[in-house]
């Protein structure tokens, strides 16, 4: 009998989950992930000649950064249409063939929803700024001066500098977080609301399942524009003093924002998830919204501040975003955040390590959103001069900062020229190992990193305790191992994750949480481990990865 399409499945599950609760997402980056016309960018038509490698992997959603017409200062994350494709990625018409394809694969398509700010070129900004009087003046933010030469006040940039840049011709000053060409929305004014979400229903109209809100936490500022406080004398790596952004972050207002949204998407079975960097779990918490009524997915960051191979630490983090009342969503890396490989391999055991992490992340109860080449074990590659440095950030802070260039690297499919990616040249360079690292060879290799993951992402979508059950933690005290249990009903997971470079003996303390300790199938390992396991004395290899089933 052929089970029913992921489509075709009934809304919510016997649980109360729904569909993004058991599917994993994966987000790529259209500009690094396959180029369909040789021309050294990826583009659209790319995206949708891989859709069968993605199925295969078992990918259920995919999450593309910006595709959005844009003079590509911040590649993409400046807007200057939302009602188009860039024609770098392609057209319009691609777009609707890629949704078509996607729903044929049962895929569904998420795209990037910078909603925070637009491009400077953005028509809506160049009417803000033909005049003071012009109608949408006010969709953006602008101010006088303290006095001449003077900023409104002393709110910087993300990517250095002040955050306002004078307009000589108007006399007045403008508010941008990020670069200057990425002015500001001003949320405030309702003609900005109702255009913004006007975007989102064309797309869901066109079939698109759901949008990543980008940059959510500085969407408002304050009304009264005070000063931040300014901590300590230190600078940070653009020179500018450290401050306290209490002001131009996580303004209450937000908030309001963010459940209009959600209704609009929940009127088209669609799902949100947010950019939310946040440093602790009660402002995590509060995006989920009081009544689960905000962003259905507000991505945990703090889990990807967790730089070392620690356990107590990984722990504390699980604890705090399962126990927060909402569904967590797990996130390892992203186009903002450096590789697994490089984050946490120690030189050695980089692809044992490359598992073991994805068995963390793929086991644990909420969704996954992967990142593009972790399935592979690819590296960054980051620029070696400052001439070769693409994105604005690395220019800006170079040496210190060299920005996000190095994770962004094309996506490796085979040992061809250019990894398969493109005929020519790519615009950014092929990670050095891609002979080795590319997706035909390790689909061939039955240990490779790439088949480790898609059965992991097969165990995950087809065991019980796996889908449904509640995370346990377990042998709470071990600095060496990360243990936890998945229990739903009768089935109970085991998951055991070595995160030192020595073998250990693990007793699993199964007594003390009620679980009772029969032997255990094993259901996945990244070392060669006994089909039935003793769970009274698991021997797992230096970072190595166990998950089993209790009989
Ligand atoms: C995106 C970054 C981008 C920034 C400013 C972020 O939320 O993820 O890639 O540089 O917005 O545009």
């Amino acid at each position: 009998m052929a089970l029913p399409s992921r489509s075709q499945q009934t809304a919510v599950d016997k649980e109360g989950h729904q569909w993004w609760q058991h599917a994993v997402f994966y987000e790529l980056y259209p500009r690094s992930f396959a180029d369909s016309n040789n021309d050294g960018i990826g583009d659209i038509p790319g995206v949708t000649s891989k859709l069968e490698y993605l199925r295969w992997l078992g990918v259920d959603a995919i999450w593309i950064a910006p595709m959005f017409p844009s003079p590509h200062v911040d590649w993409g994350y400046d807007v200057s249409d939302y009602y188009n494709v860039d024609p770098d990625y392609g057209t319009l018409q691609n777009m609707d063939e890629l949704l078509a394809k996607a729903k044929q694969q049962d895929i569904r398509v998420l795209l990037d929803f910078v909603l925070t700010y637009t491009s400077d070129q953005n028509k809506w900004f160049q009417e803000a700024k033909s005049s003071r009087s012009n109608p949408k003046r006010d969709w953006y933010i602008w101010r006088d001066g303290k006095g001449p030469g003077q900023p409104p006040n002393n709110w910087t940039s993300l990517f250095g500098g002040s955050a306002w840049k004078f307009d000589p011709a108007s006399d007045q000053w403008y508010y941008h977080y990020f670069y200057p060409p990425q002015p500001n929305l001003n949320w405030r004014n309702p003609e900005v609301e109702k255009n913004l979400f006007d975007v989102t229903r064309w797309w869901y109209k066109r079939g698109v399942a759901g949008f990543r809100l980008d940059a959510v936490d500085v969407m408002y500022v304050d009304s009264q524009f005070r000063d931040n406080p300014v901590v300590g004398t230190d600078k940070n790596a653009f020179g500018d003093p450290v401050e306290r952004e209490i002001y131009d972050k996580n303004q209450p207002e937000l908030h309001g924002v963010l459940r209009r949204l959600r209704k609009i998407a929940d009127e088209n079975n669609a799902v949100l998830i947010g950019e939310t960097w946040t440093s602790d779990i009660d402002q995590l918490r509060k995006y989920y919204g009081e009544h689960n009524d905000e962003v259905n997915m507000p991505m945990d960051f703090m889990f990807t501040t967790i730089n070392k191979l620690s356990p107590a630490d990984f722990r504390k983090q699980i604890q705090w975003v399962d126990g927060s009342g909402g569904w967590p969503v797990y996130v390892l890396s992203n186009h903002d955040i450096r590789r697994v490989y490089d984050r946490y391999g120690d030189g050695q055991h980089n692809d044992q390590i490359a598992k073991l992490m994805a068995s963390l992340y793929l086991t644990l109860r909420g969704t996954p959103v992967m990142y593009y080449g972790e399935e592979i074990g690819m590296e960054n590659n980051d620029p070696k001069r400052p001439e070769d440095v693409k994105d604005s950030m690395g220019k800006a802070g170079w040496p210190k900062e060299k920005g996000r260039d190095g994770e962004r690297t094309p996506m490796q499919w085979n040992a061809k020229a250019n990894a398969g990616f493109s005929a020519v040249a790519p615009w950014l360079p092929v990670g050095a190992r891609y002979k080795s690292y590319n997706v035909d060879i390790q689909k061939k290799d039955p240990n490779s990193i790439l088949n480790y993951y898609r059965l992991l992402l097969s165990l995950r979508h087809t065991n019980a305790a796996l889908l449904e059950g509640k995370y346990i933690a377990l042998n709470e005290d071990d600095p060496n191992v990360l243990a936890y249990a998945r229990i739903y009903q009768t089935k109970t997971v085991l998951v055991v994750l070595n995160m030192s470079g020595v073998l250990q003996k693990v007793r699993l303390d199964l007594a003390s949480k009620d679980i009772h300790a029969h032997p255990a199938k094993t259901l996945l390992s990244s070392f060669a481990a006994p089909k039935q396991v003793d769970v009274d004395e698991i021997s797992v290899e230096p970072f190595g990865a166990w998950v089993g089933e209790i009989q």
